[in-house]
């Protein structure tokens, strides 16, 4: 997988129907999208519970880009190995989930997968200034984690802003998580922004048996980014 930074849609399964992820996932792709994010979460470190390892490694055939695994589970590390093993390419742990950071990183690409890190909203961007040499994506939470379809918050741009300013030459991607629609994507990617994660904004209108919103949404996420930078607007 080679590093850059064009802009990359990744649909988050949380709005997918959970009954059929395998159709969901090759419907996405199909309809163009670049990443699958895969929402984990434990009834803990958040509020809402979705599933585990077994699930990420019955999808995982199931993918052909990219499986993005983003863990809201604390604690964590007893638990990298196992997703790892299921076959995530990126395995995204929160800043907030333990004390060692650091280790829990080295954890993480030890196990074989890419590492990201994330930060909930309240969160400042020092929280990582340290350990940006052994991570390989930042997920910046654009709403508390939890749920899909929340509303965006505006008060994280300017700390997009600051982490791309912190990441320089790194190959570092910078996600963005919560609240993406075609209306806000334009400011997460002109903040420094690359990976773009969007559940409702992506499945909404659409099923396996209907895909076609799927991509429809899709390209009006890209057309929105496109638009505003090339200066114009949607
Ligand atoms: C929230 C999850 C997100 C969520 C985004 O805890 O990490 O990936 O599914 O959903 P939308 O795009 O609907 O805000
Ligand atoms: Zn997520």
């Amino acid at each position: 997988m080679s590093f850059d930074r064009n802009v990359k849609i990744a649909p988050s399964i949380l709005s997918a129907d959970f009954a059929d992820f395998g159709a969901e996932c090759r419907a996405i792709e199909a309809q163009g999208c670049d990443w699958v994010h895969v929402d984990v979460m434990d009834g803990h470190f958040v509020p809402n519970i979705t599933f585990g390892p077994q699930l990420c490694k019955a999808i995982r055939p199931h993918i052909k880009t990219v499986m993005d695994v983003h863990l809201m589970i604390a604690p964590v590390d007893q638990y990298i190995e196992a997703f790892a093993q299921a076959g995530a390419d990126f395995l995204t742990v929160h800043a907030e989930a333990g004390p060692h950071l650091d280790r829990t990183l080295q954890a993480v690409r030890a196990a074989g997968a890419k590492a990201g890190v994330s930060l909930n909203p309240s969160t400042p961007p020092e929280a990582i200034e340290f350990v940006l040499d052994r991570i390989d994506l930042i997920l910046v939470m654009t709403v508390n984690p939890g749920f899909g379809g929340q509303s965006f918050i505006e008060a994280m741009v300017p700390k997009i802003e600051r982490l791309r300013a912190m990441v320089g030459d790194r190959p570092i991607h910078i996600q963005v998580d919560g609240g993406v629609t075609p209306l806000t994507a334009p400011a997460v990617v002109a903040a420094g922004a690359d990976v773009l994660v969007a559940g409702s904004a992506v499945f909404r209108g659409g099923s396996v048996n209907n895909p076609a919103p799927y991509g429809e949404n899709i390209s009006a996420i890209r057309n929105a980014v496109a638009a505003a930078s090339a200066g114009t607007s949607v």
